[in-house]
């Protein structure tokens, strides 16, 4: 088996290549001037099975995922495995408005045209880890969120977990019941894509460390929304954690809202503290 990256994975593919004993397939990425991709396999991939690691958190990770899957596959290669930690427009799975398009199932249907398998970390409409079925397209989802539980387990003196919304709250009672500590949920109202407020709700955090959990952070505004329940209910400290940490508005802004966020490398950050290396390279070494 041969492990590719594309380009903003190749720590955490190093990674999975390492624990799953798995050769580190050699690509060249490059771009035009006009932003074109060019890209290049240089590994023999004739007759072997090949996995390609790639997040798409980006409309150009999507084209250079597509670009490599069909290249691989275009040079011979046996069974090919797209592994997307982080799945983009996996949030439009359902046709809110009518003539709306179904993002998620655009998306996997090409991931789908391209690769054998698909596999993912948190996918953001999938409430279970293991195998599900998309439209008819097949999904491995691996949760991490044990791994960032683990994270903040032991670390904090008098710990609560706080839901920023009602979708947090089965996670939220999960964790809350590894750590052995209380949980509650608030209600979030979307004004827009950008801007969120939370409902009123009474809630003693007094003195407590509150955790706040959440599978992505994308502008931002759910946690700083939740941080500012948090202090304003008087919680010790605020410490927040997320699978994918998108941050399209940077992170000043939740730093001054927070003591502490960390995010895993499903999209590489520096305040990525949880790798799921282990995770994937766990399950490619389970379906070996
Ligand atoms: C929504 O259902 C998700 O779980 C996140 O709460 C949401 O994507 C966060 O977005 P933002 O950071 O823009 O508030």
């Amino acid at each position: 088996m041969i492990l590719f990256s594309g380009l903003g994975s190749e720590n955490l593919a190093n990674g999975v290549a390492s624990k799953a004993i798995m050769e580190s397939g050699r690509i060249e990425i490059k771009k035009f001037p006009d932003g074109e991709f060019y890209i290049r396999i240089l590994s023999d991939v004739r007759g072997k099975d090949c996995t390609i690691i790639k997040s798409t958190d980006s409309n150009d990770s999507l084209i250079e995922l597509f670009l490599i899957l069909d290249a691989i596959k275009d040079m011979g290669a046996g069974r090919i495995s797209a592994i997307v930690p982080y799945l983009g427009y996996a949030r439009q799975d359902k046709r809110f408005k009518e003539g709306e398009s179904l993002s998620a199932k655009t998306i996997l249907g090409l991931i789908k045209k391209f690769s054998d398998s698909i596999m993912t970390v948190n996918c953001h409409f999938l409430h279970s880890s293991g195998e599900s079925e998309f439209q008819g397209i097949k999904i491995r989802n691996l949760d991490a969120f044990p791994l960032l539980t683990n994270y903040f387990m032991g670390k904090l003196k008098d710990p609560f977990i706080l839901a920023p919304d009602k979708g947090s709250i089965g996670l939220a009672k999960k964790t809350s019941e590894i750590i052995g500590c209380e949980f509650d949920f608030i209600n979030k109202i979307r004004i827009s894509g950008e801007d969120v407020m939370m409902e009123t709700k009474e809630m003693d955090l007094k003195n407590r460390d509150v955790i706040i959990l959440d599978d992505i952070i994308s502008t931002g505004g759910t946690i700083i929304q939740a941080a500012n329940f948090a202090r304003a209910n008087k919680a010790r400290t605020v410490n927040v954690g997320c699978v994918h940490g998108i941050f399209s508005r940077g992170v000043d802004k939740l730093n001054s809202v927070a003591d502490e966020i960390v995010c895993t490398d499903t999209i590489r950050r520096d305040i990525s503290r949880v790798s799921v290396a282990d995770l994937i390279a766990g399950e490619l070494q389970e379906q070996e």
